[in-house]
């Protein structure tokens, strides 16, 4: 009987030790594939995220096709965990404030035009450089080389990352006061610029006045006179209906809106490896797709001014160019050394 007690206890003994066994290489089990979340979390997994970029501009402009483009990109290739906000036409931010938002990170992606930007660094003048890129494939080669990237670089100080530079394309004169095809012609008028002292001393040279004045408030304050004119790309000259109060177009390209595409520094680096891989790819889609829109969209809203008839469009002969080139040759000069000789060098060599 002693015995049957024994190999009993025995018996439950073993049992204990077996099912005690099992239940700790369960929970083991529990925990690497609980392990295995905490290691998607440093870089396997989709992260959950909402993304807002925001634009000054209208829809139907290459900045918003190519944040569209980024947006389809973004959302499909991480199965609906990204989501991306686009907010064109300053309804998220303006002007004054998408910068200092960015930098707060209340918003991940903004595409402001450079000439916005000169506070930030002289580098960004070089769009407003006068008749510098001959076209957009030199702008863009010119942000995608060394130079450019050295420009985009010191915005790292700010917690900014700078990524692309999208093109709108060469700017053109709009007033509502006379027809302009000299220099002379500008005497007396009061210019609204993007900003920054380079296009102001455009103006200067000119014998124009000139202030700056955010996109958002452009229309009424050439509807009311404010400014008599401003200078701009046909696809926002189009799409904001600046024809509707500007009976002068000159067209002259002697500036030119070029964006940055910026980012948060921090938020970038708070994507894991996939997720930032996704973003990134989205970021290219973006860039390829706002630049092969902006002379396409460029050029349609050209034709759209000319049919709607409401702005008379004077096309500057090359001889007539060459009269402003001159006329704002010393600008350029001292501009050029201003941002920096080896950076405009560099610039004009994208002309080749
Ligand atoms: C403007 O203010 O005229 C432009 O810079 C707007 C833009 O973003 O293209």
């Amino acid at each position: 009987m002693k015995k049957i007690q024994k190999l009993l206890v025995v018996a439950v003994t073993l049992l204990l030790v077996f099912s005690l066994a099992a239940c700790g290489s369960s929970s083991k089990e529990t925990s690497s594939s609980s392990s295995g979340g905490e290691k998607g979390k440093s870089g396997d997994d989709i992260q959950e995220l909402t993304i807002k970029i925001s634009h000054v501009v209208a829809e139907n402009t290459p900045k918003q096709a190519g944040a569209i483009a980024m947006k389809e990109y973004i959302e499909k290739e991480s199965g609906g965990k990204i989501k991306v906000q686009v907010y064109p036409n300053s309804q998220l931010f303006g002007d004054k404030d998408e910068y200092q938002n960015l930098v707060a990170n209340n918003v991940q992606f903004i595409i402001p035009d450079m000439s916005k930007m000169v506070g930030n660094d002289p580098g960004f003048n070089v769009p407003a450089m006068p008749f510098l890129f001959k076209d957009d494939a030199a702008a863009e080669a010119f942000w995608d080389g060394e130079k450019g990237k050295e420009i985009f670089k010191r915005l790292e100080k700010d917690g900014v990352l700078g990524l692309a530079m999208w093109p709108n394309g060469a700017k053109h004169m709009t007033n509502n006061k006379k027809a302009i095809s000299k220099p002379e012609d500008l005497k007396g008028l009061k210019i609204r610029t993007q900003g920054g002292q380079l296009l102001e001393e455009i103006y200067g040279k000119l014998n124009a006045g000139s202030v700056s004045i955010p996109f958002n408030e452009l229309y009424t304050a050439l509807q009311q006179g404010t400014v008599d004119g401003e200078e701009n790309t046909f696809s926002n000259i189009e799409s904001k209906k600046f024809d509707e109060v500007q009976k002068y177009t000159t067209v002259m390209g002697h500036t030119r809106v070029d964006y940055a595409l910026l980012t948060n520094t921090k938020f970038w680096d708070s994507l894991n490896e996939k997720t930032k891989e996704i973003v990134q790819k989205g970021v290219d889609q973006g860039t390829k797709v706002a630049r092969e829109s902006a002379k396409k969209l460029n050029d349609e809203s050209l034709k759209k001014l000319k049919d709607r008839g409401q702005t008379k469009i004077n096309e500057l002969s090359p001889a007539e160019i060459e009269g402003f080139k001159k006329e704002l040759q010393p600008i350029y000069d001292e501009w050029a050394k201003k941002i920096g000789e080896d950076i405009i060098k560099d610039a004009e060599s994208k002309n080749k």
